[in-house]
């Protein structure tokens, strides 16, 4: 399964996901740029989809829509496990509640887009306001590969490393991560993100050390977490 990645307006990213000559559009922002590409490398757009609701991610979808023969799968349609057939490979969905109450996940064998549940450096915002669902939600994704790309729905990485920074200025590992930085390509793997994004290091002592010097809940994994995104 190969992922192509398109940049519009100020820091959305929009997705083509494809193998042989089949393509997913995700989050279609881009729909020009997409249709183009999609021409020249013989792809015929089958699937168009998002990974939540929020307009910015489903401006480009009437666009494709209207352009090719693609099906339309509404995000909210679509079951935890469920498969998407790209012709002999699959992409795989994972329900991830908590940025909204229908935000979902594509898993392909090494790569996963994550919308606006996990950037490169940081979490979405849980406007569900169910912390909990969204707790649950990462920590299916950070049970996936180590190695697995991580494809988000902005980028957002110069603010987020700042932000990581500030939450515990000995972030293991934080200057690679932004060497690596490409804004052409805007993508890290899962464990640099269980190393250097501040929202998933509930469970580092220095985190939790960090936590229990500003009086912050900690007893739990849940109590962390919930610190970490109520604090910061
Ligand atoms: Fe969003």
């Amino acid at each position: 399964m190969r992922i192509e990645q398109f940049r519009y307006a100020a820091d959305n990213l929009a997705y083509l996901v494809f193998s042989g000559t089949c393509a997913i559009a995700i989050d279609p922002g881009a729909a020009d740029a997409m249709l183009a590409f999609a021409r020249s490398q013989n792809l015929t757009i089958t699937g168009v989809t998002n990974t939540h609701l929020h307009p910015d991610h489903t401006s480009g979808n009437a666009r494709i829509l209207e352009k090719t023969n693609a099906d339309y799968l509404d995000c909210r349609n679509l079951a935890d496990n469920e498969p998407i057939a790209l012709e002999n490979e699959v992409l795989t969905v994972i329900t991830t509640p908590g940025h909204t109450h229908d935000d979902v996940c594509f898993f392909a064998d090494d790569f996963l887009v994550t919308g606006d549940t996990l950037f490169n450096g940081t979490v979405g915002n849980c406007f569900s306001r169910d912390l909990d669902a969204f707790y649950h939600s990462l920590k299916k994704l950070m049970a996936l590969p180590g190695p697995t790309r991580i494809f988000a729905g902005h980028d957002y990485v110069k603010e987020s490393v700042e932000i990581a920074q500030a939450i515990d200025p000995d972030t293991p590992g934080v200057t690679q991560y932004l060497e690596t930085y490409d804004p052409d390509r805007v993508t890290s793997c899962l464990a640099d993100e269980l190393r250097i994004n501040p929202f998933l290091r509930f469970n580092d002592p220095a985190m939790i050390r960090r936590l229990e010097q500003r009086n912050f809940p900690c007893d739990t994994e849940m109590d962390r977490f919930k610190s970490l995104m109520q604090a910061f």
